[in-house]
């Protein structure tokens, strides 16, 4: 039975595709009970390696069960065909993941980088509290629903933290997510609780929302992890960012893991504690001369003219290869 047959059983209409993993493909699909549109993950047994059916998708199974909270994608349904394929039935992201947004409206305002960013942040302390690290903590695995509100989703790499008989976490060495989010001790293979590793692919993804740029050229790994090392972040001067912005952006990027951030200090901080002026996002509050524009339909609008243009480009869906750094753009 393909795809259209299974889900039709269930009450779902396959619509298009949304998105596409290394394992996965994740399509749009109308659900007759819920009468809404969901998005389902498809995963194939023939298509994956055996670790990664036996090991990694038990987790993400596992995480979708045990985690709930306003910004983690919620999820309807999980079933498994005998012809080896789960399907995972989610909610719809309706305004796509947040590589995609970014790519499109360019570097956030600072007020609307801070309500998402709030919410991101919420998302993860909940995982940690409930004891999972997500471990791939990216652009791509961030979703936006229909009120361009956060959605964390993917939890394919996440991991139950456990403890040993003494009581003492275990800590972790794997590789998991990608390079260019990754922390220096997760690069490095030195054993570390990953939930501080999530902190610092907190940081770049702050990073990208206010900057729509990426802080550390990832082409060279060996390089990379000697300027995240020097904890030298570039700032560039193309964008204005308060102090305090930039004061946490230092704290998640601390290459010290004793002295990087938890969430609850995060949540704590002096640039998410600034009150909002009333903000309305880039999308649905045209400024004059421009014109509104849904990431999903037409041409993106142009915010920043010429130059961030140039830069949004450089963001590359699942690649760490072509992204480039402000620290190259202000040479
Ligand atoms: N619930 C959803 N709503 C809208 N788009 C989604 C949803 N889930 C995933 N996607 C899109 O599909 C892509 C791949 O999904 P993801 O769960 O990250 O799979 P993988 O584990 O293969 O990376 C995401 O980056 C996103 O663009
Ligand atoms: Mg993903």
């Amino acid at each position: 039975m393909d795809d259209i047959a299974v889900l039709g059983k269930k009450g779902y209409s396959l619509r298009n595709t949304l998105g596409e993993g290394s394992y996965s493909k994740v399509k749009c699909a109308y659900c007759d009970r819920l009468k809404c549109k969901v998005a389902v993950k498809i995963i194939n047994k023939m298509k994956t390696p055996a670790d990664f059916w036996e090991r990694f998708l038990p987790r993400e199974i596992e995480a979708l069960r045990c985690l709930q909270h306003p910004s983690i994608i919620k999820t309807y349904e999980i079933f498994e065909t005998s012809a080896g394929k789960v399907y995972i039935v989610m909610e719809l992201g309706e305004n796509g993941d947040l590589l995609d947004y970014i790519k499109i409206t360019g570097a956030m305002r600072e007020d609307f980088a801070r309500m998402k960013f709030q919410q991101l942040a919420s998302a993860i302390k909940h995982c940690h509290d409930s004891n999972f690290a997500h471990r791939d903590l990216k652009c791509e695995n961030i979703l936006l629903d229909g009120g361009l509100n956060i959605k964390l989703t993917d939890f394919g790499f996440s991991k139950l933290l456990s403890r040993d008989e003494n009581g003492k976490m275990i800590l972790s060495n794997t590789f998991c997510g990608s390079a260019a989010y990754a922390a220096p001790e997760v690069l490095q293979g030195i054993p570390c609780d990953p939930r501080i590793s999530d902190i610092w692919s907190l940081g770049i993804i702050l990073y990208i929302m206010v900057y729509a740029l990426m802080p550390f050229d990832d082409s060279n790994i060996r390089k990379m992890i000697f300027f995240q090392k020097q904890h030298r972040i570039p700032f560039p001067s193309t964008q204005h960012l308060t102090v305090e912005c930039k004061d946490l952006i230092n704290h998640l990027l601390q290459p010290n893991v004793s002295q990087r951030l938890c969430t609850d200090e995060v949540l704590k901080h002096a640039w998410l504690q600034t009150p909002n002026s009333t903000v309305e996002s880039p999308l649905s509050a045209p400024e004059e001369g421009e014109c509104s524009h849904n990431p999903r339909e037409g041409k993106p609008k142009q915010k920043h003219k010429a130059k961030s243009t140039d830069l949004i480009a450089c963001f590359t869906k699942n690649s760490n290869r072509r992204h480039r750094t402000s620290a190259e753009v202000n040479k």
